[in-house]
């Protein structure tokens, strides 16, 4: 028997609803043929597909970075606006496409409103500087007039955009970034773009880049010498990481989130060293501004394919399908991210339709749910307003990279109508059965504390996946979890994903 409790005790903090982000790129058939498809049935009078904003707002992202990654390294704003016909179409190298412009910030704005998601933009401190960073600042939130705000109201937007959190650049640190630099080099230039952003606008929120992950040679001493550089001037550093099944080792990719716990615990341990040599009190909090399963070298396979002169409009790019195996993991991640609810006060996941994506669509036809959507969207709904964590005895499965692996993991959320709790089972053959202590629970047992929902990711054929031809053949189904005497039970499968509200 698995044992554990779930007790106000227990909390970590308050959660930043920041932490259900998303993140577009304009990559692949993201924005076109994604999210814009003007001649689909479903389209509006800007071209957005309904489906897909009916499906974003399902899925409950609060806040989405735009619009790179790789691609705003190489981006020119400037691109995007004004009148539509008269948008150059630039070559894209980060993903070697042509972008149309047809999106830029003012319809990307307007999609936002629809789905009820608030806008978080990357700069490019790749092939440009803290001029450019400037200007998109002032076109963006300055209300006063000038020559960027007489030219925002021309094009439709009299009063500012209001972005509160902004990137400054994207993963300088990897070598295939355009306009990489050393985390010196790097940390200088975001210090004084942070600055010169901070004299225009006091209240932005400003996120240095990070480690583009944990297995990056220059990981520690990047972020130790970005913020030795930037510490004043910047409120986040970023952390990013994705995870894929490899030599098909479904137990070893089981222990992702390990990977995850200790890349978050050692930022935050790497950033509290920096404040404590300038005898700081400040904390600098985490963006984990990417994250997801993303089955790279399928990319890095097909990058090959590419010829010099192919330059493809929305070419289907990083289209990764994902499996209940893929969701199982997902969903651990997104449990560690709450985990540390204390310090991951934003994270944006990477991405939302057809790239890697938790919706996919077929251009003039259907859009799906992919299995990953499900944890996504049923911890964004149902998380409550405190992490809480969940201390759990249970077996171990033995971790090529982590050593003993704990097999099941789980935290809690509180809220003022009850309590609820996600969690996995990691094993891949071992069932789980549970037995948590909720008595400590708003008057627990004694005031009739009960299961109100409970669901449950799991397939027998854990690589079951939801795809054009079977949109819905993987879906959360309902867990049979009860509470009786202040003892929350359940039994959970091999390789499943749950949550329970109790209220
Ligand atoms: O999300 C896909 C890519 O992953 C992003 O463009 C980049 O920032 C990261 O390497």
């Amino acid at each position: 028997m698995i044992t554990g409790r779930i007790d106000p005790a227990d909390a970590i903090a308050d959660i930043d609803r920041r932490i259900f982000g998303g993140f577009v790129e304009h990559l692949g058939r993201h924005i076109y043929d994604g999210i814009h498809e003007p001649g689909h049935p479903t389209a509006d009078e800007d071209g957005f597909r309904g489906d897909v904003v009916a499906l974003v707002q399902e899925l409950g992202v609060t806040t989405v970075r735009y619009p790179g990654g790789n691609f705003v390294s190489g981006y020119r704003w400037e691109d995007g606006i004004g009148p539509r016909d008269q948008r150059p179409r630039r070559l894209d190298l980060a993903w070697h496409a042509t972008e149309t412009n047809e999106v830029g910030l003012h319809e990307f704005a307007e999609w936002l409103a629809k789905v009820g998601s608030e806008l978080m933009l990357a700069v490019n401190l790749g092939t440009r500087g803290t001029q450019e960073a400037l200007d998109l600042l002032e076109y963006a939130n300055v209300s006063v007039e000038t020559e960027w705000t007489r030219r925002r109201a021309a094009n439709g937007r009299a009063e500012p955009f209001g972005v509160r959190m902004w990137c400054l650049g994207n993963e300088m640190d990897g070598p295939w970034q355009l306009g990489h630099r050393n985390a010196v080099d790097y940390g200088k230039l975001a210090s004084r773009t942070a600055k010169a952003m901070r004299q225009m606008d006091p209240t932005v929120q400003l996120v240095a880049c990070g480690s583009s992950g944990r297995t990056m040679p220059t990981f520690g001493s990047w972020e130790r010498e970005v913020l030795e550089q930037a510490f004043d001037d910047v409120d986040f550093i970023s952390c990013h990481a994705y995870y894929q099944e490899r030599d098909g080792d479904a137990q070893e990719f089981l222990a992702s989130a390990v990977d995850m716990d200790r890349f978050i615990s050692e930022v935050v341990a790497t950033a509290d060293q920096v404040a404590a040599a300038r005898k700081s009190d400040k904390r600098i909090q985490i963006a984990f501004d990417e994250w997801n399963v993303w089955y790279l070298s399928r990319w890095e396979e097909q990058a090959k394919t590419y010829g010099p002169d192919d330059w493809p409009i929305a070419p289907r790019q990083l289209e990764d399908q994902y499996s209940a195996l893929d969701a199982v993991v997902f969903g651990d991640l997104l449990i560690t991210l709450l985990q540390h609810a204390d310090r991951v006060r934003s994270a944006s996941l990477a991405q939302l339709v057809n790239v890697i994506a938790p919706i996919m669509t077929e251009p003039g036809g259907i859009a799906w749910r992919q299995t990953t959507f499900f944890p996504f969207s049923i911890t964004s709904r149902l998380a409550g307003a405190t992490a809480v964590r969940v201390p759990i005895e249970c077996g171990t499965f033995t971790s090529i990279r982590f050593g003993e692996v704990a097999a099941v993991n789980a935290v809690a959320t509180l809220d003022d109508d009850g309590a609820t709790l996600f969690l996995v089972n990691r094993s891949t053959v071992e069932t789980a059965p549970i037995e948590l202590d909720v008595s400590r629970l708003a008057g627990g047992a004694a005031k009739g504390l009960r299961v109100q929902e409970a669901h449950i990711l799991h397939e027998e054929d854990m690589y079951a996946a939801n795809t054009l031809a079977d949109p819905e053949r993987v879906g959360v189904s309902e867990l049979d979890a009860g509470v009786e005497d202040g003892v929350l039970r359940m039994t959970l499968p091999p390789v499943s994903w749950a949550a329970v509200r109790l209220g």
